[in-house]
């Protein structure tokens, strides 16, 4: 089967190593600490579920997520901020979602700044419940920033 999921007008399929540098102008663009190349580059490597989600050809969003010992992590989920808002941040999480049933993972976990009202609502929404806290865990103008940590039964 081939592995891609269409939608829309929107498709997403597994994120392949020619997409790291579309993939980096996304993380650039939304995050004002964003992740290296080498860090998509080593998620490809180890075999993370890392799927992209394109907009006529152009990679305008994608999913990164671990799934071990029945449970499923999400490292990462970004929109480009010219398409936020329009319910593809939902989209690529419920796939990953999917993805980590299939796999029996039996719980999904994930970190979130405190400030970031979008993907708390988001996440909310979608199921996910508050469990713990990281102190200081993210780099923040003039310092850091707390983590919530988030979970959800799958
Ligand atoms: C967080 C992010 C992935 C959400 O993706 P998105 O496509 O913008 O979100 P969606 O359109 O799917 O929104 C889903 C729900 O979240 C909520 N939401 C989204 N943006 C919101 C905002 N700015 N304020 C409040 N709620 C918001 C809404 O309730 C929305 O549902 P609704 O439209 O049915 O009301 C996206 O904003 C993003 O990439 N941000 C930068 C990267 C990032 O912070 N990623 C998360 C790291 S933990």
């Amino acid at each position: 089967m081939k592995a891609v999921v269409k939608d829309f007008g929107f498709a997403m399929r597994p994120m392949r190593e020619e997409d790291v540098p579309a993939v980096l102008r996304v993380e650039t663009a939304a995050y004002p600490y964003p992740w290296t190349e080498g860090i998509f580059r080593d998620c490809l490597r180890v075999g993370y579920c890392c799927w992209v989600l394109l907009a006529y050809e152009d990679v305008v969003g994608y999913g990164v997520m671990s799934i071990a010992a029945g449970e499923c992590h999400i490292l990462n989920l970004c929109v480009h901020p010219q398409v936020q808002g329009r319910g593809l941040g939902r989209r690529i999480l419920r796939r990953l979602l999917a993805i980590a049933r299939t796999h029996k993972a039996g719980t999904a976990f994930l970190e979130v700044r405190v400030s970031n009202r979008s993907a708390l609502v988001l996440y909310a929404l979608e199921g996910f419940c508050e469990v713990g806290t990281r102190r200081a865990y993210y780099p923040h103008v003039g310092g850091r920033e707390d983590a919530v940590i988030m979970a959800r039964s799958l």
